[in-house]
């Protein structure tokens, strides 16, 4: 077995220790955050990934893996390290490409996330957090969205995920599976260390777009200014992703420590507009030049979560996420990963 990308643990070390976590997709935006409260807290992230982006800073050992396809090579890195939990974040996860694309989304999400399942069953994992997303929800209306709710998901996207929740479910009864489910609503800024952020190859969420843009003197698109909200554009509810990060520590000792299949909200439950985000991205980036177009499909109007279940069951408090914060560290992250084109 080649650990492809070193590590910063003694193997020795590790073997035995149950702090050992399997996190899927842990050099991804959320997992890589994840990774980094994973060490604070004293567990031991082992990472498989398909991709590693230069730039980001690696916690814990690393494995390249391709799943589904190389699945059978966990068997040996679960033995190895003695894993008894797991955090999933690998899977496909824009909105638009979900409504041009939906085989990908159907194969990445929840085909890989099923046969996961099996492997970790087979191997005695029976810990599980995974990501879910506010996408389950669809359309709500302008009401802040419950996990009670009625999900009626409008894109594929949303539809995988919240068959992933079911699967859960299910796995529970048949099999003793614990499992948490977090629906992230618009997860956004970075480290405020700076040791990871957000780095895609196919940019498409609003943040890192906006200051993009910004720093190009590039045009901004608005998508929509029709909408039934106080100013015509989408309103949508930004977390930090270093309160996203330390809600998976909750959540992997709530389900390691009972016998469940929840699933809760994470997000700020402070609603920012387009336009608003685009407000507080100009203070730091200077002004940019903004256009309207039409609407993008498969986006709802409104989607803004109530907290109330993560902080009375998690006792979970978003504590980063004001959206000078989450606009703050993302242009610092910015700056930091595009040095040579903007001096
Ligand atoms: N937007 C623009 N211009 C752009 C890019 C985005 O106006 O160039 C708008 C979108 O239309 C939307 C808002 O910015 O109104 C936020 O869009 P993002 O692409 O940043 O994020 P989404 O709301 O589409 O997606 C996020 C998460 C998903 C989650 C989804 C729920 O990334 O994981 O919220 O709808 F599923």
């Amino acid at each position: 077995m080649e650990n492809t990308t070193g590590h910063q643990f003694p193997k020795q070390n590790i073997k035995g220790s149950s702090k050992a976590v399997l996190v899927t997709g842990g050099a991804g935006y959320v997992g890589s955050h994840t990774c980094k409260m994973l060490v604070k807290n004293g567990y031991v992230p082992v990472t498989v990934d398909r991709h590693f982006r230069e730039g980001l800073v690696l916690f814990g050992p690393n494995y390249n893996l391709n799943l589904p396809q190389e699945m059978d090579r966990l068997d040996e890195i679960i033995k190895r390290y003695d894993i008894t939990s797991c955090i999933h974040f690998a899977g496909s996860t824009s909105v638009p490409e979900s409504v041009a694309n939906p085989s990908l989304y159907y194969k990445n999400n929840l085909i890989l996330t099923v046969s996961l399942l099996d492997k970790l069953i087979e191997c005695g994992v029976k810990t599980f957090v995974y990501s879910s997303s506010a996408a389950t929800y669809g359309d709500p209306g302008l009401n802040k969205c419950k996990e009670s709710d009625v999900c009626k998901p409008i894109n594929s996207y949303g539809a995988t995920k919240l068959m992933m929740e079911q699967v859960c479910r299910d796995y529970k009864t048949a099999y003793g599976l614990s499992s948490v489910g977090l629906r992230y609503f618009n997860a956004a800024g970075a480290d405020p260390e700076g040791d990871v952020g957000e780095l895609r190859e196919n940019e498409t969420h609003i943040v890192p777009l906006a200051i993009d843009a910004a720093r190009h003197g590039r045009t901004f698109k608005i998508f929509g200014d029709k909408y039934n909200t106080k100013d015509g554009t989408c309103v949508r509810d930004y977390v930090h992703v270093m309160d996203l990060a330390d809600a998976h520590i909750k959540a992997l000792n709530y389900a390691s420590q009972n016998q469940v299949a929840e699933v809760f909200n994470l997000g700020s439950g402070a609603p920012a507009s387009n336009k608003e985000l685009l407000d507080a991205v100009q203070k730091h980036t200077g002004k940019m030049n903004i256009e309207m177009h039409d609407n993008r499909p498969g986006d709802p109007a409104y989607l803004v979560a109530d907290i109330s279940k993560v902080k009375e069951i998690l006792e979970w408090e978003p504590t980063h996420s004001s959206i000078d914060n989450v606009v703050s560290t993302a242009v610092q992250w910015y700056n930091k990963t595009h040095k040579k084109e903007i001096q």
